[in-house]
């Protein structure tokens, strides 16, 4: 005799524009396997409750992207998401499985965000297409097999705005233009048969909302549920535009980063009171100037309150005790070219690993940057 289905409560978020009420919590109880989906629970609550239930859902089975929604506050697939783990995860041990819609982006009703007016919207920004190379080839282009698998992850993408709903820097900033925007971006980016590498990574670079905006804050590699690892891209088209094609964005970007870089190297770990000047260019760079006189009241507010002191703003304090750090860097640094391996790994926990043909198990190793030919045995592709 099989054991009786569980009980789970949701607690759905709920809003009907037309009704002029602002949004409010409700729950149901819903008796399902637990193995069912946090979609079948809410679509047997519709059915049988309360047929005013807005969700939006497809395919149920995680691969059409539309029914993306918070639960228990964090971003994901609803018909990906096992009742019963929801259940466990449920804060503070309540079981309530809590959903509500996506953040960053306008709701239109109960569980149902509007994704044209944000993500759809950001993704056309990116020039979501190929703009192939002339001349046209007579037959197909031939590119490859490392160059595809090198966007393959940004292609996995399934559009359903989880990582857009997590992303910190458009929660500051609107304008942001995304993480999975950027990834799309980066599949043209670094499709070998697309003629614009260089003008989409300087536009991207120069955007005052583009890829030196995002805070590195790791929210769209958590929430994504197709491990497009979205910040990934991000750092990948900030090599490309930052080092490969020495872009010097408006936005001080590749500066920054380039600053980062000697800091530690001169100082051995990072020494605050440095970065904003050799930002700028160092401390006597009339760029600098202006950017320190608006920091000025930040340092003097720091000195007065014995943040710092005079010797660690002026000084090099931690020059002495990281001295061994040369000895790291010097091998890696005369290298002649940087290697890069895009480590991919396709499926979920518990499946049987599948194959890629020739290849060994379904972790998929690529190169990364889309410059140059790829060289480098195992994968791994050397990039200038
Ligand atoms: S890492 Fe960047 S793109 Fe990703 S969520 Fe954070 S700020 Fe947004
Ligand atoms: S990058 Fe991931 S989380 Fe973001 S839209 Fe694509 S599949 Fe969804
Ligand atoms: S319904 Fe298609 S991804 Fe969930």
């Amino acid at each position: 005799m099989t054991a009786p289905a569980p009980e789970y409560t949701l607690r759905l978020r709920r809003f009907d524009p037309e009704s002029g009420q602002a949004s409010y919590w409700q729950e149901f109880k819903v008796t399902l396997e637990g193995h069912r989906s946090v979609l079948d629970g809410i679509l047997k609550v519709r059915d049988e409750v309360d047929g005013s239930i807005g969700i939006r859902c497809s395919c149920l089975q995680a691969i059409c992207g539309s029914c993306g929604v918070r639960i228990n506050d964090k971003p994901g697939l609803a018909c990906h998401t096992h009742l019963e783990r929801a259940a466990q995860a449920a804060p503070e041990g309540s079981r309530v499985i809590t959903v509500e819609p996506m953040g960053n982006m306008p709701v239109i009703k109960d569980l149902i965000v509007d994704m044209d007016a944000v993500h759809w919207k950001k993704i056309q920004r990116v020039t979501p297409w190929l703009i192939n190379k002339e001349p046209v080839p007579e037959r197909e282009y031939v590119v490859p097999p490392e160059s595809m698998l090198d966007i393959t992850q940004s292609v996995a993408c399934i559009q359903c705005g989880a990582c857009v709903s997590d992303c910190l820097s458009m929660e500051v900033d609107p304008e942001f233009i995304g993480p999975a925007q950027f990834a799309k971006a980066y599949r043209f980016v670094g499709d070998p048969r697309d003629a614009q590498q260089y003008e989409r990574l300087k536009d991207l670079a120069e955007d005052p909302h583009g890829i030196y905006d995002c805070t590195h804050c790791w929210m769209c590699i958590d929430a994504c549920p197709k491990d497009v690892a979205p910040m990934s891209q991000i750092m990948r088209l900030r090599r490309l535009a930052g080092s490969d094609h020495e872009i010097e964005d408006r936005n001080n970007g590749q500066r920054h980063e380039h600053a980062f870089v000697k800091n530690i190297e001169r100082n051995g770990l990072l020494h605050e009171a440095d970065l904003l000047p050799d930002s700028y260019g160092g401390k006597l760079h009339p760029r600098a100037a202006p950017v320190l006189l608006d920091s000025l009241p930040v340092i003097i507010t720091a000195l007065l309150r014995r943040k710092i002191t005079l010797r660690h703003a002026l000084g090099h304090p931690y020059h002495k005790r990281f001295r061994g750090l040369r000895r790291l860097l010097d091998p890696i640094e005369r290298r002649p070219e940087r290697y890069e391996l895009n480590l991919y790994v396709s499926g979920y926990d518990g499946e049987e690993p599948a194959h890629v043909a020739g290849q060994g198990p379904a972790m998929v190793a690529t190169g990364t940057s889309g410059v140059g030919p790829p060289q480098a045995p195992d994968g791994a592709r050397k990039s200038a």
